[in-house]
């Protein structure tokens, strides 16, 4: 897996015309990254643009109990902040060793971590938002339109899809994961049941940072919101 996540790997970052990997990364290899510590795309923190969201109440939750699903959550950081700021979550991660570290902290806060496939996740009802920090990029691009088609099963009408968009402008030919994606192929995958909402630069781009990075909302459609 290329080390591609931030400027430390920029020099690792291989060349435009290799192959395009077509095998999907196992949970255990994304396992083994956890193992050796070697998590570049772990900020160590909530993403900034959703702290700033949270803090100034544009990403509030819309009611009391309203539910989140933050998939591939990793170490629960942003997880971790929709929580304390009301949201009653459920993190996704398909590496099982993430669970005693994450589980214990969310469920504190009313929260709760799955050990699951977030792109097969049988959920017994659908979410108020789906939070979506570095999953996206992170799967096969050719496993985008299924995720895309369970990402609408998963948000209940009228209910949103948030996601920090990263990395833009990282040419599709680039191994990865990171895969190059911008908010267009990402709502291509999400189909026609979603309006978007915002569609914007990140207010503070993380200098760590390579590529660009794009803050999206989108709303489900719902019986009253269609347009
Ligand atoms: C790039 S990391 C991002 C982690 C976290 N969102 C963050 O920003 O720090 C991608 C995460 O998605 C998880 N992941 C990848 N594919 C998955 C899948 N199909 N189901 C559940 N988790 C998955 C990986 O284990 C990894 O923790």
């Amino acid at each position: 897996m290329a080390r591609s996540w931030d400027r430390k790997g920029v020099q690792d970052r291989p060349p435009s015309n290799r192959e395009v990997p077509s095998d999907r990364k196992t949970d255990e290899e994304w396992a083994a990254r956890y193992a050796a510590a070697d998590t570049p795309w772990d900020l160590g923190s909530p993403h900034p643009e959703l702290s700033l969201r949270l803090q100034d109440g544009r990403l509030a939750p819309p009611h009391e109990g309203a539910t989140a699903l933050v998939p591939g959550a990793g170490w629960g950081h942003d997880a971790i902040a929709l929580a304390r700021r009301g949201w009653q979550v459920t993190a996704v991660d398909f590496v099982g060793s993430l669970e005693h570290q994450v589980a214990p902290k969310l469920e504190r806060l009313g929260g709760r971590f799955l050990v699951a496939d977030a792109i097969r996740l049988d959920a017994a009802e659908p979410f108020d938002l789906v939070w979506d920090h570095t999953f996206f990029c992170a799967i096969q691009p050719a496993e985008r339109a299924e995720w895309g088609v369970k990402a609408a099963e998963l948000v209940k009408p009228g209910g949103q899809y948030a996601a920090l968009v990263f990395p833009v402008g990282k040419p599709a030919e680039e191994s990865g994961p990171p895969f190059g994606m911008d908010c267009d192929s990402m709502l291509a995958a999400l189909g026609p049941f979603f309006n978007v909402r915002e569609s914007e630069p990140v207010t503070r781009p993380l200098k760590r940072r390579t590529w660009r990075e794009f803050w999206l909302r989108a709303e489900k459609i719902g019986l009253a919101s269609r347009q």
